[in-house]
């Protein structure tokens, strides 16, 4: 196991992604939490991530009392990155201060030492691009350490205390994402990189430094929670599950379904916010393709009523995932009349990156007060909830799904389906969901949108793509009348992991078309606008 300290940067979270894409099992976990939160963790290497404080800021976080302790106590080598580096020197006696030069982007490093555990032996002069993101830089080593790299302007870029099993990269070796680009029929991999080697250096960190095995499997992921599942829920209690047709619940699901059989029940809920003809669609592939028990429940009257005048995101949220629940518990409650046992547990297709996002690292300067977004299938959970939650895509990125979901044989229809979020379209008509037709307006939009994207044989390049009603009506000229009518925005993002994204550029012909379509067949629309702001610093969704 690796255990990664969070420390508030953006990007922690691909710390976790690139240890996995190594085949090794990582956490991350709040850089501040409580010594007892990690009892019982025997981490092999522990990573302390960057942040955007200065060591030297009052409340700048720092790990808690006794941290260094436990990791020499569970023989843990210790990486700081960035901010961690600093917080590691400073902590061990050593001195971080302002940088005459601050160094922000792309920086070349030069290796200066002539054996290094972080690059080996025989390498000295070797320079390496990297990306760096700091102000502050350490001016003084603790006792026991030598630099190892510096940036070609001077300034320590590497350090280590082999003995003592600490190191420390100035620069973010997490840093570089893969991109796919399309090519007529190859699709070819782009590596759009800023610290090229960073993934070497990282292998080399797990495997040569640390002697850890690259043995996390997606099979192992599966067979250890079917077993969990198979103990925690005994032999004849029963478990409901909410399928919304997504990639998320579809594979935990199928899941489930592997362990306990047809003690799983699934409910597929109509909440009037769907999208076009979903509910038809989504129940016959559930038959056809999954042959999964699934009933259908309508609750749009319920849903919409209570979203009534709501205009806040996050209560509007919040409301949604207090109807689900209500949902499964009258749910369970006719199993209960039906197989004379109340169901005692309900499966959930949370994700790592729900749980990362609901809750923020204190220091983050994202406190419970301040929450991104509260993701309605984590944060909006009642506390009296009668029913156990399994959940067992907890610790997965969605990428890590697909590949559980294709061992398990879940259909690739259902697994190339873009993500669509819990709370739907209420979080994408922006305020009151129940006003006007501003439901049955974006089905339609959306519908074009995403149906020219398939056409256009993009659908599985794009990482979700939508359209979003707003709640603003401009004047326009149709069929020589003036009009005065909705705007609507269309959103297509890449993306790896929904943590991080980028807009999708379309072609002039494609856009064209679309905003035509859109204009002419849907009443109510006549004006659209394309979302072209990358995540951060806007999310995903709207609202
Ligand atoms: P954001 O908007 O947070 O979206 O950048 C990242 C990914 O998460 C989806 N999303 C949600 N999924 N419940 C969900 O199940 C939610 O409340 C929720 N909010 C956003 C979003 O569609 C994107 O894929």
């Amino acid at each position: 196991l690796v255990l990664i300290l969070d420390f508030g940067s953006q990007y922690t979270h691909l710390i976790t992604r690139r240890v996995r894409q190594l085949g090794v099992l990582s956490l991350c976990v709040s850089g501040t939490a409580p010594l007892a939160s990690l009892a019982g963790l025997r981490p092999r290497a522990v990573v302390l991530s960057g942040g955007p404080h200065s060591v030297h800021a009052s409340g700048a976080p720092t790990f808690p009392e006794g941290f260094l302790e436990f990791a020499a106590g569970a023989g843990a080598h210790v990486l700081g990155v960035c901010y961690g580096m600093q917080l590691l020197v400073q902590s061990l006696g050593g001195a971080v201060e302002a940088g005459e030069k601050q160094e922000y982007g792309k920086m070349e490093v030069e290796v200066t030492a002539r054996s290094s555990a972080l690059y080996g032996e025989g390498e000295v002069g070797k320079r390496q691009t990297v990306w760096m993101s700091h102000g502050d830089e350490v001016v003084r080593l603790p006792e026991g350490f030598e630099v190892v790299a510096r940036s070609v302007q001077g300034a320590v870029a590497a350090v280590e205390n082999r003995e003592k099993r600490f190191y420390g990269l100035q620069y973010h070796p997490e840093s570089f994402s893969e991109k796919y680009l399309f090519v007529e029929i190859c699709i070819l991999w782009e590596n759009v990189t800023h610290s090229p080697q960073g993934m070497e250096t990282l292998r080399r960190f797990l495997f040569d430094v640390c002697g850890i095995k690259a043995d996390w499997k997606m099979q192992d992921v599966l067979d250890e929670e079917i077993r969990t599942i198979q103990s925690m829920v005994g032999p004849d209690e029963h478990v409901i599950c909410a399928l919304s047709g997504g990639v998320d619940s579809t594979v935990a699901a199928t899941l489930v379904h592997k362990a306990i059989e047809d003690r799983l029940h699934c409910v597929f809920v109509d909440n009037g916010l769907l999208r076009y003809n979903e509910r038809e669609r989504v129940m016959s592939t559930f038959e056809s393709d999954l042959h999964l028990p699934v009933t259908c429940v309508d609750a749009s009257e319920q849903f919409l009523s209570k979203l009534k005048g709501v205009k806040d995101p996050e209560m509007k949220r919040k409301i949604i995932g207090r109807e689900f629940i209500a949902v499964f518990d009258d749910f369970a409650h006719k199993l209960e009349q039906k197989i004379g046992k109340r169901p005692g547990y309900l499966v959930q297709g949370t994700l790592y990156p729900d749980v990362i996002e609901s809750c923020p690292p204190p220091g983050s300067g994202r406190t419970h007060s301040h929450t991104i977004k509260s993701h309605h299938n984590v944060g909006g959970l009642p506390k009296d909830m009668k029913l156990k939650l399994i959940e067992p895509l907890k610790l997965l990125f969605k990428d890590e799904v697909r590949k559980l979901g294709s061992i398990l044989n879940v259909p690739e229809s259902f697994l190339k389906r873009h993500p669509f979020p819990g709370p739907g379209l209420a979080v994408r008509v922006l305020g009151d969901v129940t006003e006007g037709n501003a439901l049955e307006v974006l089905r339609q939009v959306d519908e074009i949108f995403v149906q020219a994207i398939k056409d256009a044989g993009l659908y599985d390049i794009i990482w979700q793509a939508f359209a979003v009603f707003l709640p603003v009506q401009t004047v326009g000229v149709q069929g020589d009348q003036r009009t005065h009518s909705n705007a609507v925005a269309l959103r297509a993002i890449t993306s790896e992991d929904g943590m991080t994204a980028d807009w999708y550029y379309f072609e002039r012909d494609f856009l064209v078309d679309v905003v035509n379509k859109i204009c002419n067949n849907v009443r109510g629309v006549n004006r659209v606008v394309q979302d072209i702001t990358q995540k951060p610093p806007a999310t995903v969704e709207w609202e």
